[in-house]
């Protein structure tokens, strides 16, 4: 699997040295409220595991499956809910975390579900956010890394369902992806 990668942008000290610092931010805001983690998946599992285990905090966890690349390296646009049931969140404080916010319409979309299912407050946090022009689209609450305008993989992100275990983010190797 390392062999498929060109390049190393963070490594896995650096990832769990900003988590160190995401999750006190994290903390300070949710003090004292009813929490809900909604983590998407696939790909805000890994960052899911290693921010939560740092927020000592009372909360729920659930998760919440999502789809808007549909296996490539450009997003769709399109943001399918592949659930039948939403989590309860009616009057709850609401924390989703996802691995990336590259077009925002995946967080936006979650969002505004959450928000008609009656949700007391919901904020956003992202490992990475993609360093692109971005007009109306929102920025997340809390931001690991913000990277390029590039296709990564690895601590959670997939390419075709590959390299989510990576601990690391990295660029594929463009014989890779072909
Ligand atoms: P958005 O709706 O365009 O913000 O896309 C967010 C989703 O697209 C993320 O949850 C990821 O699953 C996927 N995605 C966006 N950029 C990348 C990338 O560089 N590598 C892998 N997946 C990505
Ligand atoms: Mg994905």
């Amino acid at each position: 699997m390392h062999q498929d990668i060109e390049k190393v942008l963070i490594d896995e000290e650096v990832i769990k040295k900003r988590l160190d610092v995401l999750a006190e931010k994290v903390m300070a805001d949710f003090e004292g409220e009813s929490m809900v983690v909604v983590a998407l998946l696939k790909g805000a599992v890994l960052f899911m595991a290693d921010l939560l285990r740092r927020v000592p905090l009372s909360m729920e966890i659930e998760c919440l499956n999502v789809a808007s690349y549909h296996g490539g390296t450009e997003s769709s646009g399109v943001v399918s809910f592949l659930d039948h049931t939403l989590p309860d969140v009616a009057g709850r404080h609401v924390l989703i975390l996802d691995d990336i916010l590259d077009t925002g319409r995946t967080l936006d979309a979650v969002m505004e579900k959450l928000k008609q299912q009656g949700a007391a407050e919901v904020k956003t946090c992202v490992l990475l956010a993609k360093d692109i022009p971005r007009e109306e689209v929102m920025a997340a609450d809390y931001t690991g890394f913000v990277i390029g305008d590039e296709f990564v993989v690895g601590y959670g992100l997939d390419y075709r369902g590959r390299y989510r275990n990576l601990p690391y983010v990295g660029i594929l190797k463009q014989s890779v992806i072909g």
